[in-house]
C-alpha cells in the first residue's frame, strides 16, 4: 500500500445527529419502538475495511491514536443517517412505460391499461426481445443512479420474463449486480406476476411456475425469495398457497404482494404459512391488521406506488400502533413506481401514513433490512455493520431529513466504505 497506510480508515468528527449507531445491529423496531431510533447528537464515528468501527458522542471521543492512512472528515454539524435499504424492487426491467401515464392522465386504470395488453404483459414483452447484455448494462445504470440517491442495499425481482428462460435470464442478470459488490442485492423470483397469454387459468401457470421454472431457479442458486401477485384479476389463494409451499420445501422464503386493490384473504394466508414479508398494503382489513400484530411477518409499505396509481396509502400509522416493524421501499418499477427515490418514500411515510420521522426513518433503513434478512449487515451504523451512509448537507435536526421532502439531503454518499463521485 502507498506509504504503507492502512487501506480504508475513516473518522467522520464533529456530526450534528449520528442515526443508527450502537454496539449490536438491530433485528428491527417494532411499534413503539421505531420511534426509538438510536440517534446521538455531536458525534463521531469511525470506520475501517468498509466496516464500521466505534462511534459515540463528541465529549466521550478517545482522540486520535494512529494516524496512519486515516482519513478524517469534519463533519460540521451535517448528520450522518444510514444509507437506506430498499427491500421491494423490480429494477431489471427492459423499458419505461410512459405511454401509460399519459393514457392514465387521460383517464384510464392501472387495471384497464393491464386488461389491454399494456402492463406487465407489455414490460414482458419487451423483456423478452432483450439480450441478457443490453438488460444488464440498462439495470446497472439504474442501480447506480440509486447508489447515488443513497440506497445502500435492494432487492430485485423477476416477474417480467414470465417463461423459463426470460425468468432466468432476469434473475441472472440481478445476481451480476449483486457479484459486483458494490451494495447487498437480493434477488427474488415473481415468475407468477401476471398471467401471459397462451395458458387457460393462473391455476395451470402456476402449476408450470411450480414444476418447470421454480426447480430450475433453485437449481442455479438464482433467488433468496419467492414472489407472488396475489389480487384479484392475478393470482388467488389456491396459486399462492401452492407456490409458497413448493417454494418453502425448496428453502425459498415468501416475500408477497398483496392486497395493492382488495383485502381478499391473502394476508392471513401469507402469514398462515410464514411469509418473510407482504408488500403493498394498501387496503388492510381489521383482522389483516391483527394477524400482522402478533406475526414475525414484515408489512411492506410501497408509497411511491400509491401516490404514482393514486391509490390509498397503506395504513401505516395503524400498523405501528399495532405494534408492527413496519418497512418501507420503492416497488421502482416501469408500470407503478417509475421512482427508487427512497428519500421520497420516506417523507411520504410521514406526509401520507401518519409517521414521524424518525419511524419513517426506521421504517426505510433498520426494518428495510429486516425484510431483507440483512439486519446484521445493513440498515444501521453498528459496530460490524457495512459502512454504508449518507452525509447530509446541513439540517438543524433528525426530523428535517424528511421535512424536507422533495430536495435530496445528501451532500456525499459513502458505500461499503468507499464514497461515491
Ligand atoms: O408492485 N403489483 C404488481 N407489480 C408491480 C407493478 C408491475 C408493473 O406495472 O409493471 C407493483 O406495483
Ligand atoms: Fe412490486
Amino acid at each position: 500500500m502507498e506509504n504503507g497506510f492502512a487501506p480504508g480508515r475513516l473518522l467522520i468528527k464533529d456530526i450534528g445527529y449520528l442515526v443508527g449507531f450502537g454496539k449490536e445491529p438491530l433485528a428491527r423496531l417494532s411499534g413503539g419502538e421505531m420511534h426509538g431510533l438510536p440517534v446521538i447528537g455531536d458525534a463521531w464515528l469511525a470506520i475501517e475495511d468498509g466496516r464500521v468501527m466505534d462511534g459515540g458522542a463528541m465529549a466521550d471521543f478517545p482522540g486520535i491514536v494512529d494516524w496512519n492512512g486515516l482519513e478524517v472528515v469534519e463533519a460540521s454539524g451535517r448528520c450522518v443517517l444510514p444509507a437506506w435499504v430498499d427491500s421491494h424492487t423490480h429494477l431489471v426491467h427492459a423499458a419505461s412505460r410512459e405511454g401509460e401515464f399519459v393514457d392514465r392522465i387521460r383517464g384510464l386504470t392501472y387495471q384497464e391499461i393491464a386488461a389491454r395488453g399494456g402492463g406487465i404483459l407489455n414490460s414482458a414483452e419487451a423483456l423478452r426481445a432483450m439480450s441478457e447484455e443490453a438488460l444488464y448494462a440498462t439495470s446497472l445504470e439504474r442501480m447506480e443512479r440509486l447508489m447515488r440517491m443513497g440506497t445502500g442495499a435492494i432487492e430485485v425481482k423477476s416477474g417480467y420474463g414470465l417463461d423459463l428462460e426470460s425468468e432466468l435470464k432476469m434473475l441472472r442478470v440481478a445476481r451480476r449486480l449483486g457479484a459486483l459488490d458494490r451494495i447487498p442485492v437480493k434477488t427474488t423470483f415473481l415468475g407468477c406476476h401476471a398471467v401471459p397469454a397462451g395458458w387457460n387459468s393462473a391455476a395451470e401457470y402456476t402449476q408450470y411456475m411450480i414444476k418447470e421454472v421454480l426447480p430450475a431457479v433453485v437449481e442455479e442458486g438464482l433467488a433468496d425469495h419467492v414472489d407472488i401477485f396475489c389480487e384479484e384479476g392475478y393470482f388467488g389463494l389456491e396459486e399462492t398457497r401452492m407456490l409458497l409451499e413448493a417454494a418453502r420445501l425448496r428453502g425459498l422464503p415468501a416475500k408477497v404482494h398483496v392486497n395493492q386493490f382488495k383485502a381478499s384473504g391473502g394476508v392471513p394466508l401469507c402469514v398462515e404459512l410464514g411469509a418473510m414479508s407482504v408488500d403493498h398494503l394498501e387496503v388492510l382489513a381489521a383482522e389483516d391488521v391483527a394477524e400482522l400484530s402478533a406475526a414475525e411477518t414484515i408489512p411492506v409499505a410501497l408509497p411511491l406506488c400509491s401516490l404514482f396509481l393514486d391509490l390509498p396509502f397503506t395504513p401505516g400509522r395503524t400498523l405501528v400502533d399495532a405494534g408492527c416493524a413496519l418497512a418501507i421501499a420503492t416497488d421502482f418499477n416501469p408500470g407503478s413506481a417509475p421512482s427508487g427515490n427512497m428519500h421520497l418514500a420516506a417523507a411520504l411515510g410521514c406526509l401520507r401514513m401518519g409517521l414521524e420521522p424518525r419511524e419513517a426513518l426506521a421504517a426505510a433503513t433498520v426494518n428495510g433490512a429486516a425484510a431483507l434478512g440483512l439486519s446484521s449487515e445493513v440498515g444501521g451504523l453498528a459496530v460490524g455493520q457495512e459502512a454504508s451512509l449518507m452525509l447530509t448537507r446541513p439540517l438543524r435536526s433528525v426530523e428535517e431529513a424528511l421535512y424536507a421532502f422533495g430536495d435530496p439531503i445528501a451532500e456525499r454518499v459513502l458505500l461499503r466504505g468507499h464514497w461515491l463521485d
